[in-house]
C-alpha cells in the first residue's frame, strides 16, 4: 500500500507517516513546509491551495491507494483573527477531494472536535446537531460536509475523524503554532507565569499515539472496504481542565507552577469530553495513555528541564 498524505510536516502527519513506514507501508507526503524534525519521510514541497488539475498532474506518474488529509490551518484562535484561512481550508480540501475523485482514491478526513461547538452536556455523539463555534470549527463542518457529498456522488470511499487536543511528540515548533502543552511545559521549565485562558475548561487530551493507532486502524478497514462514510471521534474519552494541565507538567518537571487566569477567548469552545463508543465499536480503539501519564512522556520527550529559577534556587 502507498499513502498520500497532506500535512505531513505538521504534528499529526509526521508521527502517522513515521508509524505507516515503520510498518512497511510506502508514504508520500506533501507540506507547504519541510519537516522540522525528521528527514526520513519522503515528501514534496507543495501548496494545496493551487488548482486542483495542477495536483492531479502533479502526482500522475505517483502510484497511490489511499489519502489522508491533514493539510489545513490547523489553529481556532488564529481563524478568529483572519478567517479567510477558513475558506483557504475548504479551498484546500476540495482540491484534494478533486484529486482523489480523478484518481478513484479513498479519503482519510481530519476533522475537530471543534465541529460540535460546545457541549454543555460533557459527553458527545457523532449525530448530534452542529453548531459552528468559530472560523475553524465553519472550515471543518465545510470540509466535512464536501467529503460527504463526494462519497455520496462520486462514490469515493471517506473517514472522517474528529480528533481533540492532540499532544506528545512533533509538536513543539512553537515559533510556527503555539500549542498549549508544549507552550506551558517550556515556560513552566523556565519559572515563568503561564495564561490560562479559561479556568472552567474542559478538554479530552488525546496522547498522540492512541490518535495515530486510530488513524492506522481506520486506514486499514477503509482500505480492504470494511469500514466507510463514517464519522468517527477520536479522543481519551476523558476530560481534564487547564489547570490540571499545568499541574500534571509542575509534577514532570519538579516544580511548583506559577499561574495566571484569563477568560476564555472569542471563539474557543469551554467544555468537550468525547464519546468513544464509535470509535470502540468500528476501529476496537482503546485509549492507554491518560494525561498525567502523557505529560511525562511529553515532557521526556520535549528533553526539556527545569531551570534554577523554576526550582527556585
Ligand atoms: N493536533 C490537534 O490537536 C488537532 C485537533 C483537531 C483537529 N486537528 C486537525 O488535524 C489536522 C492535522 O493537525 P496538526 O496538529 O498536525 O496540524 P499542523 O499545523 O501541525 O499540520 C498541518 C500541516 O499542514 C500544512 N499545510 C497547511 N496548509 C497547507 C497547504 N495549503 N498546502 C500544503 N500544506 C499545508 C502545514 O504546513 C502543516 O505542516 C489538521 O487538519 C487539524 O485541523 C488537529
Amino acid at each position: 500500500m502507498r499513502i498520500l498524505i497532506t500535512g505531513s510536516s505538521g504534528q499529526i502527519g509526521t508521527n502517522l507517516a513515521l508509524r505507516l513506514q515503520e510498518a512497511g507501508i510506502e508514504v508520500l507526503g506533501i507540506d507547504l513546509r519541510e519537516n522540522a524534525w525528521v528527514d526520513t519521510i519522503k515528501d514534496l514541497r507543495y501548496d494545496l491551495r493551487r488548482p486542483p488539475t495542477e495536483l492531479i498532474d502533479l502526482l500522475a506518474d505517483e502510484p497511490l491507494d489511499l489519502v489522508v488529509h491533514l493539510a489545513a490551518y490547523a489553529k481556532v484562535h488564529e481563524l478568529v483573527i483572519h478567517p479567510e484561512r477558513a475558506l483557504e481550508n475548504i479551498a484546500t480540501t476540495f482540491g484534494v477531494l478533486e484529486f482523489c475523485r480523478a484518481r478513484a482514491l479513498p479519503i482519510v478526513f481530519g476533522s475537530s472536535r471543534e465541529a460540535y461547538g460546545d457541549t454543555s452536556e460533557g459527553i458527545t455523539a457523532e449525530d448530534r446537531p452542529v453548531v459552528a463555534k468559530s472560523p475553524y470549527s465553519a472550515s471543518k463542518i465545510a470540509g466535512e460536509a464536501l467529503v460527504g457529498s463526494y462519497s455520496s456522488c462520486y462514490g469515493i470511499p471517506s473517514l472522517v475523524f474528529r480528533f481533540s487536543n492532540v499532544y506528545g511528540r512533533y509538536d513543539n515548533d512553537l515559533e510556527r503554532m503555539e500549542r498549549v502543552m508544549p507552550l506551558f511545559i517550556r515556560e513552566i521549565a523556565a519559572g515563568r507565569e503561564v495564561t490560562v485562558f479559561g479556568r472552567e475548561k474542559v478538554l479530552d487530551f488525546t496522547y498522540v499515539d492512541d490518535t495515530i493507532s486510530a488513524i492506522c486502524k481506520g486506514i486499514d478497514l477503509l482500505y480492504r472496504g470494511e469500514v466507510q462514510a463514517h464519522t468517527i471521534n477520536v479522543a481519551a474519552g476523558r476530560g481534564a481542565s487547564l489547570i490540571d494541565l499545568v499541574e500534571f507538567i509542575g509534577r514532570a518537571l519538579g516544580v511548583t507552577p506559577k499561574l495566571r487566569t484569563e477568560p476564555t477567548r472569542p471563539g474557543e469552545i469551554t467544555r468537550y469530553v468525547a464519546d468513544i463508543t464509535k470509535a470502540r465499536r468500528l476501529l476496537g480503539y482503546d485509549p492507554t495513555v491518560f494525561l498525567e501519564e502523557g505529560v511525562r512522556r511529553a515532557v521526556a520527550w520535549s528533553g526539556v528541564s527545569a531551570s534554577p529559577a523554576a526550582r527556585g534556587e
